[in-house]
């Protein structure tokens, strides 16, 4: 075919013209058109015959599976060493399987899923989780956590802390300068991770708590005041501005207005199912 030819066919409409450019001289690349409209090959250049390949939009997508998965591992590595759990399992919580029967369960629900929202437009956000044993605080914190990691195809890292079990290493490690150098490096990582889940803050003390666990808290508090944290505690803000300081705490209470959710109206999941 000629070019008259060409452009009779495509003055005429059997062409479809795509919106992407030919990689060799820039020129539109056009297919013939069948009938749907859709075209009927992969694509050519009119103007220096450049042959688009077979299955060249596989080829793209394959190649964006291929990046997602990579930060896909790279940021279960940093979750997975960096965070500091008991139990592997509470890495399952989701959005997914949490289970809503209650009204109060729907709200929760809701408002965890405005915070996912809102961090993965990166908001900087400090949410508090508050209420009693069992209620699904640390399910509905992780599942914000998964979320956030989904929803931006793993380009941010995050970490999970139980704050009692990170006390416990903590008093273990003394003595020890190697598990001590180990749990100094993941805390520094901790401290400037995109996201933070500071999990049951508070139960290590009865009312007060020693120098050495507000230390530890107020350092990761003051690391965060500019980054997203998600804290759940046991306690009503007030006891905590009680343990640890009107100071300390102000940090990240600045940013939590509006961001709190109540666990409140609810059984305790853990003895009902
Ligand atoms: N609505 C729910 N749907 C499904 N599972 C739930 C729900 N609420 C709680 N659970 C489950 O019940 C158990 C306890 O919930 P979770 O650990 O989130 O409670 P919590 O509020 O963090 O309690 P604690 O204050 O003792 O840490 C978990 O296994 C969790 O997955
Ligand atoms: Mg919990």
């Amino acid at each position: 075919m000629d070019m008259k030819q060409f452009w009779d066919a495509f003055n005429q409409g059997n062409f479809y013209r795509f919106d992407d450019l030919c990689p060799t001289c820039g020129h539109f690349l056009v297919a013939f058109k069948g009938r749907d409209g859709k075209p009927l090959s992969n694509g050519a250049c009119p103007s220096c015959g450049y042959l688009r390949e077979q299955g060249h939009l596989d080829k793209a997508k394959q190649t964006d599976e291929f990046y997602r998965q990579a930060r896909k591992n790279d940021a279960i590595n940093f979750l997975t060493n960096v965070s500091v759990f008991t139990a592997f399992s509470v890495f399952n919580h989701r959005f997914d399987n949490f289970i809503v029967k209650t009204d109060k369960q729907r709200q929760l629900y809701d408002q965890a899923i405005s915070v996912s929202d809102r961090l993965v437009n990166n908001n900087l956000l400090h949410s508090v989780f508050t209420g009693g044993t069992g209620t699904g605080k640390t399910h509905l914190a992780i599942s914000v956590l998964q979320d956030v990691l989904e929803k931006t195809g793993y380009r941010k890292k995050a970490a999970f802390v139980d704050f009692q079990e990170l006390l416990m290493l903590k008093k273990n490690a003394i003595g020890s300068r190697e598990d001590s150098r180990m749990l100094d490096g993941k805390i520094a990582k901790i401290r400037q991770a995109d996201l933070v889940v500071v999990d049951d803050l508070g139960a290590e003390s009865n009312g007060e708590t020693t120098q050495y666990n507000l230390d530890l808290a107020s350092g990761i508090f003051k690391a965060r005041e500019d980054k997203p944290i998600i804290i759940t505690t046991n306690l009503e803000g007030k006891n905590l501005r009680t343990i640890y300081g009107e100071r300390n705490l102000s940090r990240i209470l600045a940013h939590s207005n509006r961001n709190n959710l109540i666990f409140n109206q609810l059984s305790d999941y853990r003895v009902t199912n």
